[in-house]
């Protein structure tokens, strides 16, 4: 008997004891009871309802970037929005319209195409709108909560959710958003000459190339506190290229935690679980985690 049963919703997709390491890009993890991947707004209501109903643990997953799984078994249900949600245009108003599920690379790149700028910060940043907005990516300042109109989704009971800007608190690295299942996000963006919005998307696409990319990572481990780098703080503690296994604190940039050789997810965990440690025995600073750490 699977541990929980497959409630046969239509349009919803349902895979019992599902690998973690293949849906997160950092690759660790046990198995989860069941990965369930929505492809209509209504598979999604009801599996937020039956949930709920059921008091099944559910869990939330955008483009796997920022999360990282430390259990062996995750005892519920890890969601995913399918394909359906990842449309991206530009609507009647001039609002660019995305589905949560839309890589957000495919946001900025729909930008571009019809010139509306103010969103080249992301450009090379990996991860799904609907992620991104729930943590408040960005970088150098610029996030991308402030070039929100408005949002679409649902809560964790099913029920229909439309906020606008005004309307919930965001700040550095968080947003009262990722209290809801957002499906769609409308971003208030200014015309612009595709070129320069090119150019711009470049410089951004060239302090990417100073990071770790192209390995298996979650990006940044720790938020930066307040008035310093958590990247500086862990180089300075000497922590650089030092080891678990198969995990290992990158040599490039002091704040990725990379997955080398097949770490598991006990390695990841002790590594982050040391940083914070020296850290806080070396400078006094207590780093707070920016990638969501699932027990
Ligand atoms: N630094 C070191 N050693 C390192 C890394 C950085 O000494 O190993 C120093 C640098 O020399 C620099 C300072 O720390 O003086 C800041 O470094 P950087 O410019 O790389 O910025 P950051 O604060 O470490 C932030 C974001 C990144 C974002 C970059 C660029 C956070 C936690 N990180 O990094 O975001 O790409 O700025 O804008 O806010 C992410 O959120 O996943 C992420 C990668």
């Amino acid at each position: 008997m699977p541990a929980l049963p497959d409630p046969k919703i239509n349009g919803l997709d349902w895979k019992p004891d599902s690998p973690l390491s293949k849906i997160t890009t950092m690759g660790v993890g046990g198995t989860a009871d069941a990965l369930a991947v929505a492809h209509s707004e209504d598979a999604l209501r009801e599996i937020l309802r039956l949930a709920r109903a059921q008091g099944w643990r559910l869990f939330l997953l955008g483009g796997g970037t920022n999360t990282i799984f430390r259990c062996d078994r995750f005892a519920g249900v890890v969601l995913k929005l399918g394909p359906e949600f990842a449309r991206v245009r530009l609507d009647e108003n001039g609002l660019l319209c995305a589905g949560a599920a839309a890589p957000w690379s495919a946001a900025v790149n729909a930008a571009k195409r019809n010139g509306v700028g103010g969103m080249e910060f992301g450009a090379g940043i990996p991860g799904q709108v609907g992620g991104a907005l729930a943590g408040n990516a960005g970088q150098k300042g610029w996030s991308l909560c402030d070039l929100l109109d408005s949002v679409r989704g649902y809560d964790y009971s099913g029920e229909p959710a439309a906020l606008r800007q005004g309307e919930f608190a965001y700040g550095y690295r968080r947003s009262d958003l990722a209290r809801f299942v957002l499906v769609e996000a409308k971003f208030l963006l200014k015309p612009s000459d595709p070129f320069v919005i090119e150019t711009k998307m470049q410089e951004f696409l060239a302090i990417r190339r100073e990071q770790p990319v192209g390995q298996r990572s979650s990006g940044c481990v720790f938020k930066n506190p307040e008035g310093d780098h958590a990247g500086r703080l862990i180089d300075a503690a000497g922590l650089k290229g030092l080891s678990r296994g198969g995990a290992e604190i990158s040599v490039e940039h002091a704040n990725f935690l990379i997955n080398k050789r097949g770490a598991s997810a006990q390695e990841v965990a002790d590594l982050i679980d040391h940083v914070r440690k020296t850290v806080f025995e070396r400078f006094g600073v207590q780093l707070e985690l920016e990638v969501r750490l699932v027990e």
